[in-house]
């Protein structure tokens, strides 16, 4: 189980999350909503600690993540990977030691300095990558594929450290419609497949109806909804959003009809 107890992060004098509290009691799906500066990266950030936490506390299966140290924190870090929005992946290294890339932190460091890898890894790494669709590029340049193919391979190096739980930070705002349906339903797949939780960050309401069991909705730092996607109504988001008269859910939408995607993308799609 995780458990957010009253996290808090201040900047200075700026609450970037305030008073956080939720539980995860089984393995969900989880999107977090809310405008931009409500807090929602920070919140992600603190749980895989790449930021610590100004107060309160977040503990998983009775474990006090907020305390971890050295190597017990780095090895909660492997349990609980991330994935962003600009992928992270090394550009021209190809798509295969990318993936493999997701082992680094069990691994010692001359077998690291000449891409040593052992043969099971080697095979698990292809596996993921077929499993997300796209072993045919495991040779191919990072840099070489389209954005959706790299955000799967970011998932597929992520896999690789067969984390407890999976942080998307925004991983699809850089996408166009169709490559951000593949990498949500991959998402889920692994979610549904595997048991593990993932909690995204997401920038539109449909995303988050679509694809998530439960819905988190931030504003200024605050938790001002937690529940089931059905339960977001509009005038719910609109009190998320802090949205005036002018809202209108086209404006955090991603729906596909509303789009025109680039016939590259539709080959790539119907590819898979
Ligand atoms: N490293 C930092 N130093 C100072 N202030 C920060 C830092 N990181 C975040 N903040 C501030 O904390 C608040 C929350 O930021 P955060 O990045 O968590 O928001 P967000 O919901 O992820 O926004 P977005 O949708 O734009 O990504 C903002 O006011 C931001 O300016
Ligand atoms: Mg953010």
């Amino acid at each position: 189980m995780l458990r957010f107890d009253k996290v808090t992060k201040t900047f200075g004098g700026n609450t970037a999350v305030d008073a956080a509290s939720f539980t995860v009691d089984k393995p969900m799906m989880i999107g977090i909503i809310g405008r931009s500066g409500a807090g929602k990266s920070t919140l992600l950030r603190m749980l895989n600690r790449l930021t610590d936490a100004s107060s309160g506390v977040i503990s998983f299966d009775g474990l006090d993540v907020t305390a971890l140290r050295g190597a017990a924190k780095r090895s909660w870090q492997s349990q609980c990977a991330m994935i962003f929005q600009q992928f992270n992946l090394v550009p021209r290294m190809d798509v295969v030691s990318n993936v493999l890339h997701g082992t680094l932190n069990r691994r010692s460091t001359v077998s690291t300095m000449f891409n040593l890898y052992p043969d099971e890894d080697i095979h698990r790494a292809i596996n993921i990558l077929e499993r997300l669709g796209i072993a045919e590029h495991a040779p191919k340049r990072a840099e070489a594929l389209s954005g959706g193919q790299q955000q799967r391979v970011a998932i597929a190096r992520a896999l690789m450290q067969d984390p407890r739980i999976i942080l998307a930070d925004e991983p699809i705002a850089s996408l166009d419609p169709m490559n951000a349906q593949v990498v949500m339903q991959s998402l889920r797949d692994i979610h549904e497949q595997d048991g593990r939780t993932v909690i995204a960050n997401l920038h539109t309401l449909d995303t988050a109806r679509r694809y998530c069991d439960r819905v988190i909705g931030m504003r200024d730092g605050r938790i001002v909804f937690d529940g089931l996607p059905e339960h977001l109504t509009t005038a719910t988001a609109r009190e998320i959003y802090g949205a005036d008269a002018s809202f209108s859910e086209a404006t955090t939408s991603t729906q596909i009809e509303t789009t025109d995607p680039a016939p590259r993308v539709l080959a790539d799609v119907a590819a898979q």
